[in-house]
């Protein structure tokens, strides 16, 4: 038996959530993406977790999991937290020795309507990454952990292996992006010309509810979708332009390859077999309001959608202020309670303890 370096601890790591401008939507086992996507990762919606750890060599079918959510137990949420935590017994062997106390929190409210999956995924896999180095006694070097916990987090959360980058991640190997993979994103803010650094992303709340078909199922529609193979080949060629218009500053491709990655995510729903729309009614007046006032006024500000109501609105930190005034008066008053959570492009994660 190898003994462990580090027999207990603790760790803990705050991870972002991240927003993708060209969408993953459709993958095959395990975790595989059926097209590349990049994205920006936020800052302000995160979440922290921490991990106790206990090595223990009487113990032989762990790992022991003790999960808590904003201090509390919240078993719809631990079951797929363990199930994803079992799966990795092959890659870390010690996991069936260790009991694990794990504590997890959210900066941004649970019924937001907000996808914590991309947050709590990549904060999970950077702490379990952390305790691997610990209990084997090993310091790899940052780009090399940072890898590691992305191909972790990816089996967690497909979008969660883009979180554990600053700026911008791309994950899905595309033939124009050297070291771009399957298994696990990049980096890329190279050569990004710098007003997409600091990019402001409000997150406006139509609906706090939970989706009535959940991205695990709209993955798994995408099998069927006679739309399937355009699509990839359209998200091959739009993470290629994107690129291209941020390195460039050319703002209006930007934002029409923003939005038509947007609408194409929420066309695909529903063309599925059986299709079905994750959009409000509030989402399509949000849509009509931005384009309006870009239109009237030439301001640079689009609109992105994850698999859910609620609306990522975009822009440039130049353009802030004017945005603001027209976000307050037109925008907020069909946000769920006037909800609007202010993120911006950020630096990812943090190791806390
Ligand atoms: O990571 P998942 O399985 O929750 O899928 C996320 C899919 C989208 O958020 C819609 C797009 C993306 O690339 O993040």
């Amino acid at each position: 038996m190898i003994l462990p370096a580090n027999d207990s601890g603790a760790v803990k790591w705050q991870s972002p959530s991240n927003i993708a401008l060209v969408k993953y939507w459709g993958k095959r086992p395990i975790q595989i993406p059926q097209n590349p996507s990049i994205s920006f990762t936020l800052s302000n919606a995160f979440t922290q977790t921490s991990i106790d750890y206990r090595y223990d060599h009487m113990l032989k079918d762990g790992p022991k999991i003790d999960f808590y959510f904003e201090g509390k137990e919240k078993p719809a949420f631990a079951k797929r937290i363990i199930r994803f935590i079992e799966s990795l017994k092959d890659t870390f062997t010690w996991l069936s020795h260790c009991h694990l106390h794990i504590d997890s929190t959210n900066s941004f409210p649970h019924s937001s309507g907000i996808a914590s999956s991309a947050s709590a995924m990549s904060a999970l896999a950077l702490g379990l990454c952390d305790i691997a180095q610990q209990i084997e006694g090993k310091v790899w070097e940052e780009t090399v952990f940072l890898q590691k916990a992305s191909n972790i987090a990816r089996l967690g959360s497909g979008s969660a292996s883009r979180s554990v980058y600053p700026d911008l991640a791309i994950w899905g190997t595309h033939h124009s992006f050297q070291g771009s993979s399957d298994n696990y994103a990049m980096q890329y803010s190279h050569d990004i010309h710098e007003r997409f650094l600091d990019f402001h992303d409000d997150i406006l709340i139509i609906s706090p509810k939970e989706k009535s078909v959940s991205s695990t199922i709209g993955h798994q529609l995408m099998e069927n979708n006679p739309y399937a193979a355009t699509r990839y080949d359209q998200a091959h060629k739009n993470l290629e332009e994107i690129v291209q218009a941020m390195k460039a500053n050319d703002m209006d491709s930007f934002g029409r390859i923003v939005e038509e990655e947007a609408m194409t995510l929420h066309a695909l729903m529903m063309a599925s077999k059986p299709g079905y729309m994750l959009m409000q009614p509030n989402t399509i007046a949000a849509i009509n309001t931005i384009r309006a006032y870009r239109e009237k006024t030439g301001t640079p500000v689009y609109f992105t959608l994850d698999a859910g109501p609620n609306i990522h609105l975009l822009y440039p930190n130049d353009v802030a202020k004017n945005v603001h005034a027209f976000r307050e008066s037109s925008l907020k008053p069909l946000c769920y309670n006037h909800t609007i959570i202010e993120d911006h492009v950020g630096k990812g994660p943090k190791k806390l303890v």
